[in-house]
């Protein structure tokens, strides 16, 4: 006992402030784990530089260097597991991932998603809350499966819809909320807290843990 610690592998395309997030909650001591390598599909990811700034580990890996989308997925596979990868976080990764990586991790694939849902899936999940006028959205963390954020939903954290929302300030209120609980379903995952029996997720935490929403805690 004790020696354990989480090897996470991350993916992502952009700016990287959910990469930028975990970062912080490990440098903190909130979250035991360490991040092995940062996977970009983008050499103008901004997560690199956050990748360089805090000495993790890098590789770009572009998809237009493999023939097709099994051997992309399996040649990213092959990088993680060769790290000893024990969960993949999503963090931003702006592609649906194949099944090359899915069968490899199952149920270690974890997607951020800015929309509660089963709600306003796929792109720009915040304007289509927007342009719907619900007057709750929110954001969710799920395991990846097959589909389009279709993956069994580990936690969720809902923040109001104002009338006068644009899609940024929608994005931002629910980008503090991503920084809360993507940590958070991490943090429950390493201490194996977490367990899923097809698409019910059984989270063991206490009720007053966070801000998070989620019926079935405790
Ligand atoms: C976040 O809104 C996340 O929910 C979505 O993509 C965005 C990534 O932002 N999947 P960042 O790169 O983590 O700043």
């Amino acid at each position: 006992m004790g020696s354990y610690i989480l090897n996470i592998g991350v993916l992502a395309s952009g700016r990287g402030s959910n990469f930028q997030a975990i970062i912080d909650s490990i440098e903190s001591g909130y979250l035991k784990a360490r991040i092995v390598v940062l996977i970009t599909d983008n050499p103008e990811a901004y997560a690199l530089e956050r990748a360089k700034r805090h000495g993790i580990p890098y590789l770009v890996i572009k998809p237009k260097e493999f023939s097709d989308k099994d051997s992309y997925y399996s040649h990213i596979a092959k990088e993680l597991k060769a790290r000893n990868v024990g969960l993949v976080v999503l963090a931003g990764f702006m592609r649906v991932v194949g099944r090359a990586i899915i069968k490899e991790f199952p149920n270690k694939i974890m997607n951020i998603h800015p929309a509660l849902l089963p709600s306003f899936p796929g792109f720009h999940g915040q304007k289509q809350a927007v342009d719907y006028d619900v007057k709750i959205s929110g954001c969710t963390v799920h395991f990846v499966d097959e589909g389009v954020d279709t993956g069994p939903i580990i936690i969720q954290s809902a923040v109001p819809v104002y009338h006068d929302d644009t899609e940024e300030s929608l994005s931002e209120r629910i980008l503090k909320q991503e920084h809360k609980i993507f940590p958070f379903a991490i943090k429950l995952f390493s201490e194996g807290r977490i367990s899923v029996e097809g698409r019910k997720v059984i989270v063991n935490a206490d009720r007053d843990e966070s801000v998070i929403i989620n019926p079935k805690v405790g």
